[in-house]
């Protein structure tokens, strides 16, 4: 097999006292793009800046089509400007006193290109972000929005062997954030361009990722394509950070999961007899119906399981009912109607939904 294009492997950082990374180990095919989510503080964008070269390692390696670029036991570092890579930063970081088109310019001419091949590719990145007719506007003038297309035409127009972007739409307005960042996701994916993201948010990190590493506590908990960490998340961490799940501590016993409350199902795979353990079930998996037609009826593998509504919110399409289920535990379920605070319900799942989490 060969080497792939990026190879962080083992990666350690202490600040002080602090161990800010803790052995961080991924890898980067060419033309894909891998996002770093995570809560704040778990150490992304140390990671990022030890890969721009921005900061060292204390142990592990950083390599680049085989080039090892930060290896701190052979005693190699290779400065940032000399990595051939372009960052993309949260806030607005373009310079005031130059034009768009002198700010995407810069980096060429510190590359020595003659003038009309500067133009011409300035021109071409601009147009990649639907920017071009801005390219005499100062920074000053333009929007938020517009000015991180500028950031991004900037970085690109250099053709870094490695994009990295740090949190780019966190200071946008939602909506914007919004378009954004599908303009982005179908950028990195029509150019081929290989790139790490980083961001905290889900939806973000779901648009714009081949791959997601999701980040906790200066380790990778798991690492991805998006449906593999939605649908298959590894810890108890992966599951709640990811999607909205319901988490159910249950006993288990004789190869059954004894629910709080009494209730008792078939252990779904993966379970380990004997313990404790943390069952999921998603948001989406969960039905919630009124429950006042008498006795619930279970059926088809399903469970049903009675339970008194305790809050709804209207979504637009459905409901979102939080049930108290015999004054036990509650889940989140969608509801196709409205159901009134207090009156009974029904709580509906199939046990080929529910899986067994690893603590
Ligand atoms: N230069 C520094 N000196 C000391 N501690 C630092 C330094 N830089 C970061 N840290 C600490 O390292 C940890 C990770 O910080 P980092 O900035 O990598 O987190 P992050 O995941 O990017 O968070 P956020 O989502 O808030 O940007 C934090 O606890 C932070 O306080
Ligand atoms: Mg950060």
């Amino acid at each position: 097999m060969s080497a792939p294009y990026l190879e962080i492997h083992d990666l350690r950082k202490r600040f002080g006292e602090d161990e800010v990374l803790k052995g961080i180990s991924v890898s980067l095919e060419r033309g894909e793009c891998l996002v770093l989510l995570g809560p704040s503080g778990c150490g992304k964008t140390t990671l990022l800046n030890i890969v721009s070269g921005g900061l060292e390692a204390d142990a592990g390696a950083v390599r680049c089509t085989g080039e090892a670029l930060d290896v701190p036991a052979e005693g190699r570092f290779v400065p940032m400007r000399r990595r051939g890579f372009a960052m993309v930063f949260q806030e607005f970081s373009l310079w005031p006193h130059m034009s768009v088109a002198e700010n995407v310019a810069f980096g060429l001419r510190l590359r020595g290109l003659g003038r009309h091949e500067r133009e011409d590719r300035t021109m071409q990145a601009l147009a990649r972000v639907r920017m071009e007719t801005f390219a005499n506007r100062w920074p000053g003038e333009l929007s938020g929005g517009q000015q991180q297309r500028v950031a991004i035409a900037r970085a690109l127009v250099v053709r870094p062997r490695l994009l990295l972007l740090d949190e780019p739409l966190s200071a946008l307005d939602a909506r914007l954030r919004e378009t954004l960042k599908d303009e982005i996701a179908t950028l990195l994916r029509e150019e081929r361009i290989t790139a790490v993201y980083v961001t905290h948010d889900q939806a973000e990190a779901f648009a714009v990722g081949d791959r997601i590493a999701l980040m906790n506590g200066g380790r990778v908990e798991q690492c991805g394509p998006p449906e593999e960490l939605y649908r298959h998340p590894a810890t108890r961490f992966a599951a709640s950070f990811i999607g909205s799940s319901n988490i159910v501590p249950v006993r288990t016993d004789g190869g059954r999961a004894r629910w709080p409350g009494g209730h008792d199902t078939p252990l779904p795979s993966g379970a380990t007899a004997g313990a404790v353990a943390h069952l999921l079930l998603r948001r989406e998996a969960v039905r919630v119906e009124p429950g006042n037609g008498g006795p619930p009826q279970a059926g088809n593998g399903c469970v049903v399981l009675p339970g008194i509504c305790r809050r709804e919110r209207f979504l637009g399409d459905r409901y979102e009912i939080l049930a108290e289920v015999g004054e036990a535990f509650t889940l989140r379920g969608f509801g196709a109607g409205r159901i009134a605070a207090g009156a009974p319900v029904h709580v509906r799942f199939s046990m080929e939904d529910v899986r067994c989490l690893a603590e």
